[in-house]
């Protein structure tokens, strides 16, 4: 298995064998990391790393990542360079492929990575955008298979808001890979008919299987995976707080809907989460709307915590695996 050269800008583009090669690939640099082992066989090369967003977890994992492989990193952060205002995404790859062996971006439109893409002549890594989040879902399908065992035949439930990045991108991992998708959500937060469509053509290839639905008791019936994300994702306007509230709350990750779950359920969240007053918006959103937990409730967050912080720890691991992967062959 080589990916060597490729860029890493959805998982639309990598068959299942090579989403598994990376989850192999990620386990072996976890467990590397555990036994205290080096794999610092990138000595010598650099990575820039494009935050138009912010970011913990992506931006740490790439950091860590990077020089547990041996690299360097330049961070951009959101308003620190030139890209897009005074310079063009084409001319920014072309300057970053001069001085990089990679480049990460995490943004808005996945139209800006996929022309950086274009015109870098090094690989380009997706680290969230509007449409697709492709690193988190190898991270969340390495805890499935941590903690469940296996994917192919497991079903995942995903309630909110499911046409934005985290819905569109767990619908294809899960199609690729034999995995039960559900969307549990009101029609208007479905993902789009194309890409549905798409999916089920994986589906029907992996032995996987799609199913949109607005009923909450159907679509988290003996679920072995249940995954929320926040209502409103960065980069929305505040206006649309209201709406979402109204429109998501019936759709909250309650103990009620983990009781209707299989035995053995997993509860995971690509975070951060808002699952109690602990951040400013949540008391915002409190204040205005009397609301003191969004997308999950508290007694679902600390109960099912450690599936979840694996699934955080495990961003390091995949993207360490996407970057090493996309840079040289490995042996494993
Ligand atoms: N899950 C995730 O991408 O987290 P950050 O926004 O903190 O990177
Ligand atoms: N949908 C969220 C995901 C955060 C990891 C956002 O885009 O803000």
């Amino acid at each position: 298995m080589t990916l060597k050269g490729r860029d890493f800008l959805t998982l639309k583009d990598f068959s299942d064998s090579e989403i598994l090669y990376l989850l192999d690939l990620a386990a072996y640099f976890k467990k590397k990391k555990k036994n205290g082992e080096l794999t610092d066989e990138l000595r010598g090369k650099n990575v820039a790393l494009i935050f138009e967003k912010t970011s913990t977890r992506t931006r740490c994992s790439f950091e860590t990542a990077a020089h547990d492989l041996g690299m360097g990193t330049t961070y951009l952060d959101p308003s620190g360079s030139q890209i897009g205002k005074k310079e063009s995404i084409a001319d920014t790859a072309k300057v970053l492929s001069r001085i990089y062996d990679g480049i990460e971006y995490r943004g808005f439109g996945q139209e800006i990575v996929e022309s950086l893409a274009e015109n870098a002549d090094v690989p380009v890594w997706n680290g969230l955008t509007n449409e697709y989040h492709p690193t988190q879902i190898l991270a969340d399908m390495l805890t499935v298979r941590e903690h469940l065992g296996s994917l192919k035949g497991k079903t995942l439930a995903y309630m909110g808001d499911a046409r934005y990045n985290m819905g569109n991108s767990l619908m294809i991992g899960c199609s690729k890979l034999g995995l039960h998708f559900r969307a549990v959500a009101p029609e208007k937060y479905f993902p789009s008919k194309e890409l549905v469509s798409q999916c089920e053509k994986w589906a029907a290839e992996s032995g996987g299987s799609i199913l949109l639905t607005s009923d909450v008791n159907e679509g988290t019936k003996d679920a072995d995976i249940v995954y929320t994300d926040v209502w409103v994702s960065m980069g929305e306007p505040d206006e649309v707080w209201e709406e979402r509230i109204r429109d998501l709350t019936p759709y909250r990750v309650t103990m009620d809907v983990m009781n209707n779950t299989a035995k053995g359920s997993i509860f995971l969240h690509c975070l951060p989460a808002f699952h109690d007053l602990g951040t400013v918006i949540g008391k915002e959103i409190e204040r205005k709307y009397g609301i003191r937990e969004m997308e999950v409730t508290d007694e679902v967050f600390k109960k099912y915590e450690n599936s979840v912080f694996d699934e955080a720890e495990n961003r390091m691991h995949t993207i360490k695996a996407v970057m090493a992967a996309t840079l040289r062959d490995w042996d494993i």
